[in-house]
């Protein structure tokens, strides 16, 4: 008898990844029925039109096919071939072998110069050692190594944030682990309180659960939100005082959109802090920022405050899958590695960033303020990432899977409910992109506001 459904696991029949769930399946149903679709459900910058960076594409299709170098030297800026010549070089066999599996030592060493020097700003200089870098596919990866590092047994607990990226909860149920949400404070613009943080670790204690780690995403999936380095404070010394370790989520780092908002990293403000007695694994990616380069699966994990025995051990989980794939790699290296003023390409380089940057800031803030102005809908300020996260209000009996279903099929706009990413019971929620190009936001507020007006 073939594989039957009742043969799988609970762990993998309970996991859920709303993200991609049966709105979306519907969605592209309709598309084959000839529907026009915007697809507003995920951050996937280039499926909605964002080009890819001239450079770092030139340089990974010289590293892909080196004999361009010979046949067409003069198709390509002088910057661009000499930084392939040293990725080739330094790779040693090129973007077919396999490489180390931590990720080959000049990305990891590029990556750690990277980290210093962003790191850097307030005059103290901060080191970050490249032995403690993984090269991984995607942030994706880097987070569920570390959850496979800290969930040991059925009691043991990862505080999230609710609302959270289904990741998360999705990768805890896989690996048998329990979930410990901490709610965000939607009314202050999805702040972090600490007085949340302690109710959910009392919570978890009633329970018996053993909390492991608390997971941060700055900025915000769902949410926008970016914290303020007294937030980032807060938790490293509620993380301290819990013995948990801290998952800081980061790929939205380049994503800041509002004035006056600066990202900071948890490496950077613990190392402030001095603070070493708190295990810390922050993820970047090259899926967002101004890269969008989902498809390409580039991203790493640092590990601070573990003992060299735990590296090892990570170490060793990375080498059951041999390495992270070698373009992403690449990837990773030009993220961290960007064209220097003198260089050839670095003018185009930065127009085509900029470019990317002013489209999301301005999509951001037509989509805020045009949600706002829908009745029924309330949505906070978007202050980084690539999503709103609005509030919505629902007709008695109706749930927001309802609602979201309901718009896809009359509308053609695809958005996620908010019960994928979790909220406040008694409140409803949908998550929208910011990606899709201006004019379709415009037609997606519109759209929504005709919507809500007979259906909320
Ligand atoms: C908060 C957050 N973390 C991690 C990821 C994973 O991205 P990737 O695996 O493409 O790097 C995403 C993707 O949307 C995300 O929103």
């Amino acid at each position: 008898m073939p594989l039957q459904i009742s043969d799988l696991s609970n762990a993998v029949l309970h996991t859920h990844y709303a993200v991609r769930g049966p709105i979306v399946a519907r969605a592209q149903e309709l598309e084959n029925l000839g529907r026009e679709i915007i697809y507003c459900n995920i951050g996937n910058p280039q499926a909605l039109g964002q080009k890819p960076l001239t450079y770092v594409r030139d340089v990974l299709a010289l590293c892909e096919q080196p004999a361009l170098l010979e046949s067409a030297p003069h198709a390509f800026p002088e910057d661009v071939i000499e930084a392939a010549r040293t990725i080739l070089g330094q790779s040693k066999y090129g973007l077919g072998a396999y490489s180390e599996s931590k990720g080959m030592r000049f990305v990891r060493k590029a990556i750690a110069d990277f980290i210093a020097a962003r790191d850097s700003t307030s005059g103290v200089m901060q080191a970050s050692n490249p032995e403690h870098i993984y090269l991984t596919d995607g942030a994706s990866k880097g987070v569920q190594t570390a959850l496979r590092l800290l969930i040991a047994s059925e009691k043991d607990g990862i505080l999230i944030p609710i609302p959270q990226y289904p990741l998360y909860s999705a990768t805890i149920t896989l690996y048998g682990g329990r979930q410990i949400g901490y709610y965000l404070d939607e009314d202050s613009g999805w702040s972090l309180s600490e007085q949340m943080l302690e109710e959910a670790m009392h919570e978890a204690i009633k329970e018996g659960i053993r909390a492991r780690a608390i997971v941060v995403i700055n900025p915000g999936n769902p949410t926008g939100a970016v914290l303020t380095e007294e937030n980032i404070e807060m938790v490293i010394r509620f993380a301290k005082r819990h013995n948990l370790a801290i998952l800081a989520d980061e790929v939205y780092q380049e994503n800041i959109y509002k004035p006056g908002v600066r990202f900071l990293s948890f490496a950077h403000v613990m190392t402030k802090l001095s603070e070493h007695e708190v295990s810390l694994f922050s993820f970047h990616s090259t899926s967002k920022g101004f890269f969008g380069e989902c498809g390409q699966r580039g991203g790493y994990m640092e590990v601070r405050n573990v003992p060299e025995e735990v590296i090892a051990q990570i170490t060793k989980l990375q080498s059951v899958a041999l390495c992270a794939n070698l373009p992403g790699q690449v990837m990773t290296y030009l993220m961290v590695n960007p064209p220097k003023p003198a260089d050839p390409s670095y003018k185009r380089y930065v127009e085509e960033r900029s470019h990317i940057l002013s489209e999301l800031a301005q999509r951001a803030k037509i989509l805020e303020e045009g949600l706002n102005r829908i009745p029924g809908i309330h949505c906070q300020p978007i202050q980084g990432a690539m999503y709103a996260y609005p509030s919505i209000s629902l007709p008695a009996g109706k749930t927001d899977e309802e609602y979201c279903m309901a718009l896809l099929e009359q509308t053609g706009v695809c958005v996620v409910p908010g019960t994928g990413f979790g909220q406040k019971p008694g409140t409803a929620h949908f998550r929208t992109t910011i990606l899709p190009p201006t004019r379709q936001i415009e037609a997606v507020i519109d759209a929504v506001d005709a919507f809500q007006r007979q259906w909320g």
